[in-house]
């Protein structure tokens, strides 16, 4: 390559990581109003560890499903390769054999950290949406996938929302005695305490809280993003 062009090369890459710096999304002040809030780890979610696992945890009904298609779509259009791993999926194959006592829902999340972990290692991002109810659980999966893969989204939604929107109807069920050890109910879920991202649905409609989640993404991701992308 000749010198001009090696020049020329050179700050075509130099435009496009600037506009991809001035993309990153900026930690949002916290407190009761905001409606997510965003706190950067930089020593533990490093910019240069992808591929990620995003691992959506809250309860049933908080939109973990909704939001992982909706970090999917998000996905598409950054031409990230990825993969959805749902709790609900899981747990009809992988994980057939697993109940909701405390040691059954252990082996849910390693088992499905264990899947994250492989796609990672295929350079592939993992989109996980699980209860995951337990802290210890959720570190034991970190554990797996690696602290600087490891991006912990909470997906905030009071039980009474939850309750209201039942979309699978187990609240219901629960209510009345057909459901043992039902998170929030009669089982404990267990807030995490330095989440990197939370999103509370209960204050953004689907489209808001997929802006967020696309901001999110390209605030993370380290390679540079062609322009027509970012400026989508
Ligand atoms: N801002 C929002 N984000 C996600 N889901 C929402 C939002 N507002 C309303 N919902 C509704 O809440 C329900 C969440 O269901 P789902 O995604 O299956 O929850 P989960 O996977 O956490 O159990 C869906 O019916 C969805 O349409
Ligand atoms: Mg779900």
């Amino acid at each position: 390559m000749s010198g001009r062009r090696k020049a020329a090369k050179k700050q075509s890459v130099c435009e496009e990581k600037k506009m991809f710096d001035s993309a990153a999304l900026m930690p949002h002040a916290s407190g009761q109003n905001s409606a997510f809030q965003l706190r950067r780890h930089s020593s533990e979610v490093s910019q240069d560890a992808d591929p990620f696992t995003f691992w959506l945890t809250g309860l049933s009904g908080a939109g973990k499903s909704t939001l992982a298609t909706e970090f999917a779509h998000i996905s598409n259009e950054l031409a990230l390769r990825h993969h959805v791993l749902d709790g609900d999926v899981m747990r009809e194959g992988l994980c057939s054999d697993l109940g909701f006592s405390e040691a059954d829902r252990a082996e849910n999340i390693r088992r499905i950290a264990e899947a994250a972990r492989l796609l990672n290692q295929a350079g592939v991002h993992a989109i996980v949406a699980v209860i995951s109810p337990f802290r210890a659980h959720r570190e034991a999966a970190r554990r797996i996938i690696g602290v600087n893969r490891f991006v912990e989204i909470h997906i905030d939604t009071s039980l009474a929302t939850c309750m209201e929107r039942d979309p699978k109807g187990l609240y219901a069920k629960a209510h009345t005695g057909q459901l043992k050890n039902f998170t929030g109910l009669s089982a404990p879920y267990e807030t995490p305490h330095a989440p990197d991202l939370v999103i509370r649905t209960e204050d953004h409609s689907i489209p808001e809280c997929h802006g967020l989640l696309r901001r999110f993404a390209l605030s993370l991701i380290s390679r540079p993003v062609p322009s027509a992308i970012l400026a989508a």
